[in-house]
């Protein structure tokens, strides 16, 4: 068997869950597990969360149904609502709690005769320019939704753009324009994703929506997610398959982008971009052999990449390495690399088998 695993440590996405909920006493949280919970199994996850869990938070119907198929009870947020009209009928059957971001989304729900009303959310763009209602549109839509048969309760949304930045004026005014639309009549709010959760308590609201604190990394660029009280979730784990000693001004990998400067050891890992480690990592960004930092030399290929040992000479064939995970944070390797620890988790494809623990 190819050695390369993604080990998945579910008493550590409740552990992180737990922590949400902790930062916003008497609140309820809707558990992110879109993209098959950001890479970590979407099963796996909602069936670890089932008991502990308010509700879960999806982008799509597809998504929506799977999590519904594993817990017949919990509330389920379709967080862009439905794309076509036909959907609306199905989310109905689903018991979803549905995001309404535009008119025509309310024009279709209105128009559609559903076999039990929905929870709805008028979601409002109050900044992030991405989705949602300005706040004119939104009172429209807000007494438009009042005593509809479709409808059971009128909840509240939105999303911030740069709540990872702290003390960011954006963030500040997004909280204003909510504020503002609280003289309606809303039966929920919500407004935070993680970096809310941990940072700014007055926009907690009603529901909490962590996503990447639940996976144990960290929204913040210069907070680790240990700092913050999280653990890891996946771990990463693939072996040296090869190690070879290379003379100075020889090159390692495709392009010969990697010359060595003195005498070197060069071990080959079995992990590669086809498994969504990424390709433009640069020389440099670390990994983990024998609880020590190596670095990656050379171009990450499809299958396989390349680490110097030639400070490590202990390092033997068949030793595992951590690409991320339990004692390498995601983040380190997503800021080495110029991403985001939410890219790395989620990019994980479905050619590396994950194990499940503590489940
Ligand atoms: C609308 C919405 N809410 C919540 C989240 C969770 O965000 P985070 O993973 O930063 O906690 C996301 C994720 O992208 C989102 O799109």
């Amino acid at each position: 068997m190819r050695p390369l695993i993604a080990t998945i440590d579910l008493a550590a996405i409740r552990h992180n869950y737990a922590v949400a909920k902790r930062c916003a006493p008497g609140r309820q949280a809707f558990a992110v597990v879109k993209a098959n919970a950001y890479g970590h199994g979407v099963r796996e996850v909602v069936t670890a969360l089932s008991d502990q869990a308010d509700g879960f938070a999806v982008a799509c119907l597809e998504e929506a149904a799977e999590v519904r198929a594993l817990h017949g009870e919990a509330r389920i947020l379709l967080l862009e609502g439905c794309f076509e009209a036909a959907e609306y009928q199905l989310a109905a059957q689903l018991g979803l709690d549905l995001v309404l971001h535009n008119e025509q989304q309310l024009a279709q729900l209105l128009g559609t005769s559903l076999s039990r009303p929905l929870n709805t959310w008028l979601k409002m763009d109050s900044g992030m320019h991405r989705l949602g209602l300005d706040e004119a549109a939104l009172r429209a839509c807000h007494s438009r939704l009042q005593g509809a048969a479709q409808v059971a309760e009128v909840n509240l949304i939105s999303h911030f753009a740069c709540a990872d930045e702290r003390g960011h004026e954006v963030t500040e005014q997004q909280l204003e324009a909510f504020l503002d639309v609280l003289d309606l009549d809303f039966a929920q709010r919500s407004l935070a994703n993680s970096a809310a959760i941990l940072t700014i308590p007055a926009a907690h609201m009603d529901w909490l929506r962590p996503g990447i604190m639940l996976y144990g990394a960290s929204p913040f660029a210069e907070l680790g997610a240990a700092e913050l009280g999280l653990v890891p979730a996946m771990t990463l784990t693939a072996q040296l398959i090869a190690c070879r000693d290379v003379a100075v001004g020889e090159s390692v990998g495709y392009g010969c982008s990697w010359r060595a400067e003195r005498p070197s050891r060069i071990g080959t890992v079995s992990c590669g971009y086809a498994d969504g480690y990424p390709r433009h990592a640069p020389s440099g960004t670390p990994l983990l052999v024998r609880g020590q930092r190596v670095p990656l030399v050379g171009r990450v290929s499809m299958d396989m990449l390349a680490v110097d040992l030639s400070d490590l000479p202990a390092a033997r064939m068949g030793d595992e390495v951590q690409l991320w995970g339990a004692q390498l944070p995601v983040d380190e390797v997503a800021r080495a690399a110029g991403t985001i620890g939410y890219e790395l988790l989620s990019k994980v494809t479905p050619r590396v088998p994950r194990r499940y623990c503590n489940a």
